[in-house]
Protein backbone atom coordinates (compact mmCIF):
# COMPACT_ATOMS: atom_id res chain seq x y z
CA UNK A 1 0.00 0.00 0.00
CA UNK A 2 1.31 3.27 -0.91
CA UNK A 3 1.19 5.62 1.90
CA UNK A 4 0.35 9.49 2.03
CA UNK A 5 0.51 11.50 4.96
CA UNK A 6 -2.23 13.92 3.19
CA UNK A 7 -4.35 11.62 2.47
CA UNK A 8 -4.14 10.08 6.13
CA UNK A 9 -4.98 14.12 7.68
CA UNK A 10 -7.75 14.33 4.62
CA UNK A 11 -9.30 10.57 6.40
CA UNK A 12 -8.69 12.14 9.77
CA UNK A 13 -11.20 14.44 8.82
CA UNK A 14 -15.02 12.75 9.48
CA UNK A 15 -12.74 10.92 12.39
CA UNK A 16 -12.48 14.07 13.93
CA UNK A 17 -15.81 15.43 13.34
CA UNK A 18 -17.58 13.07 15.06
CA UNK A 19 -14.23 13.12 17.72
CA UNK A 20 -14.40 17.08 19.01
CA UNK A 21 -15.63 17.55 22.03
CA UNK A 22 -18.69 19.36 21.61
CA UNK A 23 -19.20 21.79 24.20
CA UNK A 24 -15.43 22.77 24.17
CA UNK A 25 -16.20 23.66 20.27
CA UNK A 26 -19.78 25.72 21.31
CA UNK A 27 -17.45 27.37 23.84
CA UNK A 28 -14.67 28.22 21.91
CA UNK A 29 -17.43 30.58 20.13
CA UNK A 30 -19.42 32.00 22.70
CA UNK A 31 -16.12 33.41 23.92
CA UNK A 32 -14.89 34.85 20.65
CA UNK A 33 -15.17 38.53 20.86
CA UNK A 34 -17.41 40.16 17.88
CA UNK A 35 -15.74 40.57 14.92
CA UNK A 36 -16.11 43.43 12.67
CA UNK A 37 -15.02 44.48 9.21
CA UNK A 38 -12.93 47.70 10.77
CA UNK A 39 -11.51 45.20 13.42
CA UNK A 40 -12.01 41.75 12.06
CA UNK A 41 -10.51 38.58 14.60
CA UNK A 42 -7.24 37.66 14.10
CA UNK A 43 -7.23 33.75 14.73
CA UNK A 44 -3.72 31.83 14.50
CA UNK A 45 -3.22 28.35 13.74
CA UNK A 46 -0.27 26.52 14.56
CA UNK A 47 0.46 22.94 13.10
CA UNK A 48 -2.42 23.40 10.81
CA UNK A 49 -1.42 20.30 8.34
CA UNK A 50 -3.52 20.77 4.90
CA UNK A 51 -6.35 22.93 6.79
CA UNK A 52 -9.02 20.67 8.78
CA UNK A 53 -9.62 22.71 11.31
CA UNK A 54 -9.18 25.58 9.10
CA UNK A 55 -11.78 24.36 6.54
CA UNK A 56 -13.86 23.72 10.04
CA UNK A 57 -13.89 27.02 11.07
CA UNK A 58 -14.52 28.52 7.92
CA UNK A 59 -17.53 26.34 7.00
CA UNK A 60 -18.96 27.10 10.27
CA UNK A 61 -20.85 29.77 8.96
CA UNK A 62 -20.40 31.76 12.53
CA UNK A 63 -18.17 34.29 11.72
CA UNK A 64 -18.26 36.14 8.26
CA UNK A 65 -15.03 38.95 9.02
CA UNK A 66 -11.92 37.34 9.97
CA UNK A 67 -7.91 36.67 9.77
CA UNK A 68 -6.64 33.71 9.79
CA UNK A 69 -3.21 32.64 9.79
CA UNK A 70 -2.20 28.79 9.29
CA UNK A 71 1.01 27.77 10.08
CA UNK A 72 2.89 24.84 9.59
CA UNK A 73 6.65 23.23 9.01
CA UNK A 74 5.81 21.05 5.76
CA UNK A 75 5.35 23.17 2.71
CA UNK A 76 3.59 19.95 0.81
CA UNK A 77 0.86 20.73 3.74
CA UNK A 78 0.68 24.29 3.13
CA UNK A 79 0.32 24.21 -0.52
CA UNK A 80 -2.13 21.83 0.01
CA UNK A 81 -4.33 23.70 2.03
CA UNK A 82 -3.78 26.77 0.18
CA UNK A 83 -5.17 24.76 -2.85
CA UNK A 84 -8.11 23.75 -1.22
CA UNK A 85 -8.52 27.30 0.62
CA UNK A 86 -10.04 28.79 -2.56
CA UNK A 87 -13.10 26.71 -2.14
CA UNK A 88 -13.11 27.35 1.30
CA UNK A 89 -12.86 30.86 0.85
CA UNK A 90 -15.39 31.16 -2.55
CA UNK A 91 -18.38 33.68 -1.48
CA UNK A 92 -16.45 34.97 1.86
CA UNK A 93 -14.85 38.24 0.72
CA UNK A 94 -14.10 39.07 4.34
CA UNK A 95 -12.10 36.46 5.21
CA UNK A 96 -8.38 36.31 5.18
CA UNK A 97 -6.09 33.88 5.15
CA UNK A 98 -2.60 33.35 5.09
CA UNK A 99 -0.51 30.40 5.43
CA UNK A 100 3.25 30.10 6.43
CA UNK A 101 5.43 27.47 6.09
CA UNK A 102 6.98 27.50 9.68
CA UNK A 103 8.33 25.49 12.65
CA UNK A 104 5.37 26.54 15.67
CA UNK A 105 8.37 27.54 17.75
CA UNK A 106 10.23 30.01 15.05
CA UNK A 107 7.02 31.62 14.34
CA UNK A 108 6.04 32.06 17.89
CA UNK A 109 9.47 33.29 18.60
CA UNK A 110 9.54 35.83 15.75
CA UNK A 111 6.43 37.13 17.20
CA UNK A 112 6.21 37.28 20.78
CA UNK A 113 5.62 40.71 22.08
CA UNK A 114 5.13 42.28 18.89
CA UNK A 115 2.14 40.52 17.55
CA UNK A 116 -0.87 39.20 19.24
CA UNK A 117 -4.08 36.99 18.50
CA UNK A 118 -7.88 37.03 19.34
CA UNK A 119 -7.42 33.56 19.41
CA UNK A 120 -5.22 30.32 19.22
CA UNK A 121 -5.80 27.08 17.69
CA UNK A 122 -4.04 23.95 17.97
CA UNK A 123 -5.54 20.95 16.10
CA UNK A 124 -4.32 17.39 16.62
CA UNK A 125 -0.37 19.41 17.12
CA UNK A 126 0.60 19.93 20.97
CA UNK A 127 1.13 16.02 21.81
CA UNK A 128 4.15 16.92 19.47
CA UNK A 129 6.25 19.59 21.37
CA UNK A 130 7.71 20.11 24.69
CA UNK A 131 4.97 21.97 26.37
CA UNK A 132 7.30 23.38 29.22
CA UNK A 133 8.80 24.97 26.47
CA UNK A 134 6.57 25.81 24.02
CA UNK A 135 3.58 26.64 26.08
CA UNK A 136 4.45 29.69 28.27
CA UNK A 137 5.91 31.19 24.94
CA UNK A 138 2.86 30.81 22.82
CA UNK A 139 0.40 32.66 25.47
CA UNK A 140 2.60 35.01 24.91
CA UNK A 141 0.48 35.69 21.56
CA UNK A 142 -2.46 35.95 23.51
CA UNK A 143 -3.84 39.51 24.97
CA UNK A 144 -4.95 39.29 28.37
CA UNK A 145 -9.24 37.92 27.44
CA UNK A 146 -7.88 36.12 24.36
CA UNK A 147 -9.01 32.54 23.85
CA UNK A 148 -7.48 29.16 22.99
CA UNK A 149 -9.16 26.13 21.78
CA UNK A 150 -6.60 23.03 21.41
CA UNK A 151 -8.38 19.89 20.44
CA UNK A 152 -7.49 16.27 20.13
CA UNK A 153 -4.61 16.10 22.34
CA UNK A 154 -3.74 12.37 22.62
CA UNK A 155 -4.07 11.26 26.43
CA UNK A 156 -2.69 7.84 27.33
CA UNK A 157 -4.76 5.15 26.13
CA UNK A 158 -5.19 3.28 22.50
CA UNK A 159 -7.43 0.29 22.63
CA UNK A 160 -8.19 -2.10 20.01
CA UNK A 161 -10.91 -4.60 19.66
CA UNK A 162 -10.97 -7.88 19.26
CA UNK A 163 -8.21 -8.14 21.66
CA UNK A 164 -4.96 -9.53 20.83
CA UNK A 165 -2.75 -11.56 22.54
CA UNK A 166 0.29 -9.26 21.38
CA UNK A 167 -1.15 -5.78 22.73
CA UNK A 168 0.08 -5.09 26.05
CA UNK A 169 3.73 -5.14 24.36
CA UNK A 170 2.96 -3.55 21.49
CA UNK A 171 0.81 -0.68 23.04
CA UNK A 172 3.51 -0.02 25.33
CA UNK A 173 6.41 -0.09 23.27
CA UNK A 174 4.09 2.35 20.90
CA UNK A 175 2.90 4.96 23.99
CA UNK A 176 6.84 5.00 24.61
CA UNK A 177 8.01 5.83 21.43
CA UNK A 178 5.80 9.03 21.68
CA UNK A 179 7.06 12.39 22.83
CA UNK A 180 4.74 12.57 25.65
CA UNK A 181 1.77 9.70 25.51
CA UNK A 182 -0.18 11.82 28.07
CA UNK A 183 -0.11 15.43 26.95
CA UNK A 184 -3.68 15.88 26.81
CA UNK A 185 -3.89 15.30 30.63
CA UNK A 186 -0.94 17.72 31.25
CA UNK A 187 -1.89 20.39 29.03
CA UNK A 188 -4.89 21.15 30.94
CA UNK A 189 -3.22 21.07 34.12
CA UNK A 190 -0.06 23.36 32.93
CA UNK A 191 -2.99 25.69 31.69
CA UNK A 192 -4.48 25.71 35.12
CA UNK A 193 -0.90 26.23 36.84
CA UNK A 194 -0.17 29.29 34.03
CA UNK A 195 -3.57 30.76 35.94
CA UNK A 196 -6.03 30.73 32.77
CA UNK A 197 -9.50 30.32 33.02
CA UNK A 198 -10.39 27.13 31.57
CA UNK A 199 -14.01 27.25 29.93
CA UNK A 200 -14.80 23.56 28.90
CA UNK A 201 -12.19 21.05 28.98
CA UNK A 202 -13.22 17.31 27.96
CA UNK A 203 -13.13 13.95 25.84
CA UNK A 204 -12.58 13.88 22.48
CA UNK A 205 -11.97 10.35 21.53
CA UNK A 206 -11.20 8.64 18.57
CA UNK A 207 -13.77 6.35 17.92
CA UNK A 208 -13.12 4.06 14.42
CA UNK A 209 -15.63 1.52 13.81
CA UNK A 210 -17.11 -0.24 10.64
CA UNK A 211 -20.73 0.14 9.76
CA UNK A 212 -21.50 -3.40 9.39
CA UNK A 213 -19.20 -6.07 11.14
CA UNK A 214 -17.71 -8.31 8.16
CA UNK A 215 -18.91 -6.00 4.82
CA UNK A 216 -15.53 -3.71 5.39
CA UNK A 217 -17.78 -1.01 5.22
CA UNK A 218 -15.70 1.92 7.41
CA UNK A 219 -17.19 5.69 6.41
CA UNK A 220 -15.75 8.05 4.16
CA UNK A 221 -11.99 6.83 3.81
CA UNK A 222 -11.77 5.75 7.27
CA UNK A 223 -10.46 2.23 6.31
CA UNK A 224 -7.37 3.98 5.09
CA UNK A 225 -6.78 6.35 8.08
CA UNK A 226 -6.79 2.96 10.40
CA UNK A 227 -4.31 1.36 7.72
CA UNK A 228 -2.42 4.79 8.04
CA UNK A 229 -2.38 4.26 11.86
CA UNK A 230 -1.39 0.51 12.02
CA UNK A 231 1.53 2.22 9.18
CA UNK A 232 2.82 4.60 12.42
CA UNK A 233 2.76 1.64 14.78
CA UNK A 234 5.47 -0.31 11.73
CA UNK A 235 7.16 3.04 11.37
CA UNK A 236 7.68 3.79 15.13
CA UNK A 237 8.42 0.09 16.32
CA UNK A 238 10.01 -1.43 13.32
CA UNK A 239 13.50 -0.48 14.33
CA UNK A 240 12.78 -0.46 17.91
CA UNK A 241 15.30 -3.71 19.88
CA UNK A 242 12.96 -3.83 22.52
CA UNK A 243 10.19 -5.13 20.39
CA UNK A 244 10.33 -8.66 18.74
CA UNK A 245 9.91 -8.34 14.91
CA UNK A 246 8.10 -11.70 14.82
CA UNK A 247 5.69 -10.30 17.44
CA UNK A 248 5.43 -6.62 15.52
CA UNK A 249 4.42 -8.60 12.74
CA UNK A 250 2.30 -11.26 13.78
CA UNK A 251 0.21 -8.34 15.25
CA UNK A 252 0.24 -5.86 12.33
CA UNK A 253 -0.70 -8.79 9.71
CA UNK A 254 -3.79 -9.37 12.39
CA UNK A 255 -5.06 -6.07 12.43
CA UNK A 256 -4.40 -5.27 8.60
CA UNK A 257 -6.61 -8.21 7.84
CA UNK A 258 -9.15 -6.96 10.62
CA UNK A 259 -9.42 -3.55 9.07
CA UNK A 260 -9.73 -5.63 5.02
CA UNK A 261 -12.63 -7.65 6.93
CA UNK A 262 -14.25 -4.89 8.35
CA UNK A 263 -13.65 -6.21 12.05
CA UNK A 264 -11.97 -3.84 13.63
CA UNK A 265 -12.44 -1.57 16.27
CA UNK A 266 -10.06 1.66 17.08
CA UNK A 267 -10.12 3.82 20.20
CA UNK A 268 -7.76 6.57 20.96
CA UNK A 269 -8.12 8.90 23.70
CA UNK A 270 -7.80 12.62 23.05
CA UNK A 271 -8.83 15.50 25.24
CA UNK A 272 -9.93 19.29 23.89
CA UNK A 273 -9.78 22.44 25.94
CA UNK A 274 -10.49 25.91 25.07
CA UNK A 275 -9.63 28.82 27.91
CA UNK A 276 -9.79 32.27 28.39
CA UNK A 277 -5.90 34.02 29.00
C1 LIG B 1 -1.08 15.25 13.28
S1 LIG B 1 -0.79 16.49 12.09
C2 LIG B 1 -2.25 17.48 12.29
C3 LIG B 1 -2.49 18.39 11.12
C4 LIG B 1 -3.82 19.12 11.14
N1 LIG B 1 -3.92 20.00 12.30
C5 LIG B 1 -4.96 18.13 11.12
O1 LIG B 1 -5.44 17.77 12.19
O2 LIG B 1 -5.35 17.69 10.04
C6 LIG B 1 0.45 17.50 12.84
C7 LIG B 1 0.91 18.61 11.92
O3 LIG B 1 1.88 19.39 12.60
C8 LIG B 1 2.93 19.70 11.70
N2 LIG B 1 4.12 19.94 12.54
C9 LIG B 1 4.84 19.04 13.25
N3 LIG B 1 5.79 19.66 14.00
C10 LIG B 1 5.66 20.98 13.72
C11 LIG B 1 6.33 22.14 14.19
N4 LIG B 1 7.31 22.05 15.08
N5 LIG B 1 5.93 23.35 13.74
C12 LIG B 1 4.90 23.44 12.85
N6 LIG B 1 4.22 22.38 12.38
C13 LIG B 1 4.60 21.17 12.81
C14 LIG B 1 3.03 18.53 10.77
O4 LIG B 1 3.60 18.90 9.54
C15 LIG B 1 1.57 18.14 10.63
O5 LIG B 1 0.95 18.79 9.54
Amino acid sequence: MNYSFIRYLESKKSVDDRALNQQAWQAFWEALPGSSRQFPLEMLELGAGSGAMTQRVLDSGKISTLMYTAVDDQPANVEELTKQSAEWLKNRPFINLFAEVNTAEEFVAEHKGERYFDAILAHAFLDLVDLDQFLPNLLELLPDGGIGYFTINFDGDTIFEPSHPNDEQILAAYHGSMRNPHSGRQLIYKLVEMGVDILVAGSSDWVVYPKENGDSRYPADEAYFLMHILNFFEQSLGANPDVDSNVLNEWLQARRKQVADGQLLYIAHQLDVVFKK
